[in-house]
């Protein structure tokens, strides 16, 4: 059956990478992404924050995990990912890889965890593959951003780059906006997407970028592209799990698809239990364990 626009049917292009070896389980490397995109397959990403969704979204087959700093808004409940620290997004880097096996982990580098200078960025990143167990990480920016990316790399870092709407610049950019709209700002976006294939990063996610623009990024770099909020004609694809789940109700970003209402289905189950408790309908015996009652007659 082919992969519809909903991504029903996970066909071999999204279990195969999740394999074993014998005994050893083997993580998805980020070869991947250059491979599927060489072979014309959609590369599927999606964020985790914590290990059972992570452990979820690896039994239904996605193999590329972002531990994205989107965390701040859907897990921490602010109205920015700006307040996130380099310490939150390590925490729940380590809870996304304890839940996982086969999955590749990308952390996040928080806003003003690597904008400093090249050396913290180093130190800063290590930290998500030395002491989170990520395999990657993550930054916004184009070409000024290239010689950061090109210091990580060199030093055995996997870098995936973000570009269009950037959030940690979501002040700068005054708003949530589409980026490239114009011709002056389309031909920066395929400036930055070249720079940072140049400087060495693996992958570049566009988000809230037009369509057409983003499919033009995509014929003009050899690198994939992952699209959020940038059409189909990127190489890949990635989505806030609370977004496509229907936890978020905040509000539903035009570019995302509520594959499940799980919000209401939650609030439906919570609010059965709490009736049930008030109506001593739960627990019934069956839910504790017992003794036999003449253990207790002499108490
Ligand atoms: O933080 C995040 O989740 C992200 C994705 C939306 C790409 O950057």
């Amino acid at each position: 059956m082919p992969v519809g626009i909903r991504g029903v049917a996970g066909g071999p292009s999204v279990a195969e990478p999740l394999e074993r070896k014998g005994a050893r389980t083997v993580r998805v490397s980020v070869r991947y992404f250059q491979q599927q995109k060489d072979k014309g397959i959609p590369i599927v990403m999606l964020t985790a924050y914590d290990a059972t969704m992570a452990r979820i979204a690896e039994q239904a087959g996605v193999p590329i995990l972002l531990v994205g700093d989107t965390l701040g808004m859907v897990v921490q409940g602010h109205d920015t990912t700006v307040p996130v620290t380099l310490e939150e997004m390590l925490y729940h880097t380590r809870l996304v890889v304890r839940g996982t096996e086969r999955a590749f982990i990308i952390g996040d580098l928080p806003f003003m965890t690597y904008n400093i200078s090249s050396d913290q960025a180093l130190a800063n990143a290590a930290r998500f593959l030395q002491q989170a167990g990520a395999q990657s990480v993550k930054l916004e920016g184009g070409r000024h951003m290239a010689p950061t990316i090109r210091r990580l790399v060199e030093n055995g870092i996997p870098v995936m780059a973000h570009i269009g709407l950037t959030p940690q610049s979501v002040h700068q950019l005054g708003g949530w906006r589409v980026q490239g709209r114009t011709q002056a700002a389309a031909a920066r976006l395929l400036d930055d997407a070249k720079a940072v294939e140049e400087a060495g990063a693996y992958a570049v996610v566009l988000e809230l970028v037009p369509a057409e623009l983003a499919a033009l990024i995509s014929q003009r770099v050899q690198i994939p592209t992952i699209g959020i909020g940038a059409g189909p004609g990127c190489d890949g694809q990635v989505q806030v799990v609370h977004d496509i789940l229907g936890l978020f109700a905040a509000f539903v970003p035009k570019h995302t698809h509520q594959y499940a209402q799980l919000g209401e289905a939650m609030r439906a189950a919570i609010a059965t239990y709490k009736t049930e408790v008030e109506q001593r309908l739960f627990p019934t015996p069956a839910h504790a364990a017992s003794i036999d009652a003449g253990l207790l007659s002499d108490l």
